[in-house]
């Protein structure tokens, strides 16, 4: 059966600074392509497809595009609602009204799900659908890509935020010596480890990294902070949202206060927990800082790495579609030699569905809570211009 000519387009999940950079790259692919049909974007994602909300991206003009292309969060409206096996039906309606052959979720695990289940759904029903995905996600947890577009982006300005927020409790000295900074990152280490970028020196922050592959001793973690801060008369520890103490999470009251459709729990406090701690053993002032949704949305702190890949992962996705390709999800290859250089590949979206790539012991060094100088060479290129150098007196 002929494949219909139609794309769509559709953004999951937690936001990115590069999220419509990808966007764009696959609309502007897809409109280019030798196979000129519409392409929809569905709003809020599996929402709009649902409900047949479905815009033609190909009324805006290049302007309006190339606005959207740096403009952080989902232009479209992203989503976190699975798909379900009663949605089935009136998903697979508006594909076949719509006339859509091509679908292109961009997204993270649940993501992949979403477009594995679409995929089988709509060749039990004998649907003619290619679904390629294209990667996308701070937290740089996804398996089969050396990494993901969003998360460069949001390493810098973690990276950025942690020299900044050294460099202020260096400055406050006794008045406000400790700063706990907790970052997100929902199952994995990525994003808190990439604040090492930001140490030049040994007395620059971070002096403690905390990360939920490491399960934190709070004796420990306290002792360390307390060396660093003897030593350069501040310290800083970055927190992973979900680092998770010894016995489980971390805090006497630690239960979920929300746990979302794909069943992931969302903690309130793991950093908060342990700056309280940490003002309770010092007795010093304690900061407790938590970046929330602007670590993932600063445009200042955009990648020129991460936002070229972001583009080049969306158009792969369109070209990967027009051959054929399907329930696949677009991977990052980075080249081999020496220099940063960085391809696309294709890895199956089963195996890319609901699984976590967590950092590798080669790159933590759980013993002073920190990570090894083979994590920082693999780091170091994503957030892409040279970080700022800072001085002192
Ligand atoms: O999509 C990943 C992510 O950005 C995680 O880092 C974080 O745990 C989660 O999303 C936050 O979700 P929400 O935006 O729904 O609060």
């Amino acid at each position: 059966m002929a494949i219909p000519k139609n794309t769509l387009v559709m953004q999951s999940g937690g936001n990115t600074a590069v999220f419509n950079r990808s966007l764009f790259g696959v609309v502007s692919e897809a409109l280019g392509s030798e196979v000129p049909g519409k392409v929809y974007g569905a709003v809020h994602g599996l929402e709009g497809l649902l409900a047949d909300e479905l815009l033609d991206l190909g009324t805006y003009s290049a302007a309006r595009w190339k606005a959207i292309a740096r403009t952080p969060g989902a232009a479209l409206g992203s989503t976190r609602r699975k798909l379900e096996s009663e949605d089935v039906p009136a998903v697979l309606r508006v594909l076949s009204s719509r006339g859509i052959g091509q679908v292109h979720v961009i997204g993270g695990n649940d993501s992949a799900a979403t477009g594995h289940a679409l995929h089988k759904k709509a060749v039990a029903a004998g649907l003619p659908l290619r679904v390629v995905n294209v990667p996308k996600t701070i937290d740089n947890d996804l398996v089969g890509t050396d990494h993901t577009p969003g998360y460069g982006s949001a390493a810098r300005f973690v990276a950025l935020a942690t020299m900044g927020a050294g460099r202020d409790a260096e400055a406050m000295g006794s008045a406000a010596p400790i700063t706990v900074l907790e970052v997100m990152g929902r199952d994995a280490g990525w994003l808190a480890a990439s604040s090492a970028l930001a140490r030049r020196e040994e007395r620059d922050a971070p002096h403690v990294i905390c990360v939920p592959e490491v399960p934190v001793d709070e004796q420990r973690f306290a002792g360390l902070m307390e060396g660093a801060y003897r030593q350069h008369g501040f310290a800083v520890a970055v927190v992973a949202e979900n680092a998770r103490g010894i016995d489980g999470p971390l805090g006497p009251d630690a239960v979920p206060w929300y746990t979302d459709e794909f069943g992931h729990p969302y903690y309130e406090g793991a950093g908060h927990h342990l700056a309280a701690l940490l003002g309770r053993r010092l007795n010093v002032r304690v900061r407790y800082e938590k970046p929330g949704t602007i670590q993932r949305s600063m445009a200042a702190c955009v990648s020129t790495a991460d936002a070229r890949e972001a583009e080049m992962a969306g158009r792969a996705a369109v070209r990967a579609a027009l051959k054929g390709e399907t329930d696949i999800m677009v991977t990052l290859v980075r080249s081999e030699g020496d220099g940063y250089g960085c391809g696309t590949g294709l890895a199956p979206l089963a195996e890319v569905a609901d699984a976590v790539r967590e950092m590798p012991p080669e790159y933590l060094d759980p013993d002073h809570y920190g990570v090894t100088e083979s994590f920082l060479d693999y780091a170091r290129p994503l957030l892409g211009t040279p970080l700022p150098r800072f001085g002192r007196v």
